[in-house]
């Protein structure tokens, strides 16, 4: 990964640091963003500490705020001149339902519009990195939560009726529908980028920490079960890394294979419908493509 530049956000916990971390090792330029500048000093403390020499950054944004995407999109083109892999890896789950100051329910914001805009914003980074021999990467981190996430498309944002467990299934579907409709953008017009989704496995991290009710109760019980970070990182790094998967593209893993998703994820009138959408909830928001 030497010379190669790569973005993980949400990098300041679990998945996201240890993929940061390893990419780190490989010898990629990392850049992590997170939302708490203490806690990403501390990521980045850590990474140095076991990486000498390790060429380790951070950026700050909360990126279930669109301006904050485009601003923390702005900062990194400033500050280099190449993406090689974007790891859209930030995401949450929310037993309350939320309403960002820019009106989009928080889970849909942080979990799809987050992935969606920043690769948008990115995009033309990636493509000039790319080669025909090795081709840029986004790799986004779903979830076999997507099983239950069938999109209503009448209600995306749950204005009616508010369900942690089907906004979280659904934002992660977003992620493989969101992925499959890049992929085939990027395969149309001969793009030197592919774009792969994956389920991480049920790892112990902060995820749904501060939820309260019985998702945190699930979460406790099963806890003892659950994968370590560094084993829940596994697909997130091969995907960013391996040429094993060098041109690989539309495809969502699991344990590092590709894996058939719930048939809802294929279908493709949806990810058309999905994707128009997301540009209008930017366009409603006055943010620029
Ligand atoms: N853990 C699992 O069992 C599991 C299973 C399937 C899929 N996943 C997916 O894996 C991904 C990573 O989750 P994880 O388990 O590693 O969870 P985690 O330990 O809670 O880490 C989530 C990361 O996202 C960051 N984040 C949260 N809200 C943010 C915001 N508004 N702006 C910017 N960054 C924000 C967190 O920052 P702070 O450090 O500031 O909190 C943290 O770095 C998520 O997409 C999740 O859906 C996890």
């Amino acid at each position: 990964m030497q010379g190669r530049v790569c973005i993980v956000t949400g990098a300041t916990n679990g998945i996201g640091e240890v993929t940061a971390l390893e990419l780190a090792k490989m010898g990629a330029t990392v850049v992590i963003i997170g939302r708490n500048e203490q806690r990403a000093k501390a990521t980045l403390q850590k990474i140095k500490s076991a990486v000498m020499n390790a060429d380790v950054s951070y950026l700050i944004a909360d990126l279930s705020l669109m301006r904050d995407v485009k601003r923390v999109a702005d900062e990194f083109r400033a500050k280099y001149d190449r993406l090689d892999v974007l790891v859209n890896n930030a995401g949450i789950v929310s037993d309350k339902y939320v309403v960002t100051d820019e009106g989009l329910e928080l889970v849909f914001a942080l979990n799809h519009m987050s992935y969606f805009y920043l690769t948008h914003l990115l995009m033309d980074m990636l493509k000039a990195s790319g080669t025909p021999s090795q081709k840029s990467r986004v790799v986004s981190v779903s979830s076999e939560a997507h099983q239950v996430g069938k999109p209503n498309f009448d209600d995306l944002q749950f204005k009616n009726k508010y369900s942690s467990i089907r906004a979280y299934g659904q934002s992660k579907m977003m992620n493989i529908m969101f992925t499959n409709e890049l992929s085939r953008r990027l395969a149309s017009e001969n793009a030197n980028v592919t774009a792969n989704s994956l389920h991480p496995g049920a790892v112990r991290t902060g995820f749904g920490a501060d939820n309260e009710g019985l998702f945190r109760l699930v979460i406790k019980l099963m806890r003892p079960f659950f994968l370590t970070p560094e084993q829940g990182a596994q697909t997130s790094i091969y995907l960013a890394s391996s040429p094993d998967v060098e041109g690989v593209t539309g495809k969502y893993f699991a344990k590092s294979k590709p894996k058939q998703a719930n048939k809802n994820a294929y279908v493709e009138a949806d990810w058309t419908r999905l994707w128009s959408y997301s540009e209008d909830t930017l366009k409603k928001l006055g943010m620029s493509l």
